[in-house]
């Protein structure tokens, strides 16, 4: 059991993805352990949201391989792969939340695909509760995502995200768009997430103060490669000039 715990959670081998002439990823590879907040730091069209896409089987890459939670997603069925997602909660940099829904029935989407209806009728109401509590928004419980600020959307998504107790969160850009202040809440909120539900995260980000309270640490994007990977700390002080121009 031991080999198992102390294996990776999610293990990206030499994964390569190209749109015609466009090579995104080129043998990029790296490792995240179990309790990590792991974030992937990279310039705009680096190929962070198609690296993350990948991992969850959006997208299918065109060489290497993904292995997520023990399992090699290229070998899994439209089944497996069903619950392999239903462990990994992905906060999309868009929220995806439905419009036409209450935040409750947003957070009660999950469920309906991932739980019997004997399931829902027991615990659906105290799922939702507890997620919206988590976020501190039990409040807006019947209200429409319209009715929310940027911040309070995104806290919704991420209550929505959690409400399956994933062992794995994707964030893209959870803080883009968001005020300063707004954002670090955000950023403190995903690190209270990690300590309650033990999750492993992959954050991708190139907001320097989210990327300081939440990393653990940070693997640099650049040219399709695993160009730089070690602790915040460490690379804000690095002489590197392609890896200073993200710390200035
Ligand atoms: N579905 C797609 N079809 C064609 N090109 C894509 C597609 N998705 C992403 N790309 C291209 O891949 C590159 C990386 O995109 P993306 O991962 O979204 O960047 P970012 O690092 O900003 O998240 C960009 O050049 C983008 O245009
Ligand atoms: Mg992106």
């Amino acid at each position: 059991m031991d080999t198992v715990k102390n294996s990776p959670i999610i293990r990206v081998l030499k994964l390569s993805k190209s749109f015609g002439e466009n090579h995104v990823l080129k043998d990029f590879s790296m490792d995240v352990q179990h309790g990590e907040n792991l974030v992937i730091l990279g310039k705009s069209g680096s190929g962070k949201s198609v690296l993350i896409k990948c991992i969850i089987g959006l997208i299918d890459a065109d060489k290497g391989d993904i292995q997520v939670l023990g399992n090699s997603i290229n070998g899994l069925d439209q089944d497996n792969m069903d619950i392999l997602r239903s462990k990994i909660g992905f906060l999309f940099q868009s929220n995806a939340l439905y419009d036409s829904m209450t935040v409750r029935e947003n957070l009660e989407f999950p469920l309906r695909i991932n739980w019997t209806k004997e399931q829902r009728a027991e615990g659906a109401e105290a799922a939702v509760r507890e997620a919206l509590e988590d976020v501190g928004l039990l409040h807006t419980i019947n209200m429409m995502p319209a009715e929310l600020s940027g911040g309070m959307k995104k806290r919704v998504a991420l209550a929505r995200s959690l409400i399956l107790k994933p062992k794995v969160i994707l964030y893209d850009e959870p803080t883009t768009g968001l005020d300063p202040i707004t954002s670090r809440e955000i950023s403190h909120l995903m690190v209270r997430v990690q300590q309650k539900y033990d999750t492993t995260a992959v954050i991708i980000s190139h907001d320097l103060n989210c990327i300081q309270i939440t990393s653990n640490r940070v693997v640099m994007l650049i040219d399709g490669t695993c160009y730089a990977d070690d602790t915040f700390e460490a690379l804000s002080k690095s002489t590197d000039p392609k890896i200073n121009l993200f710390f200035e």
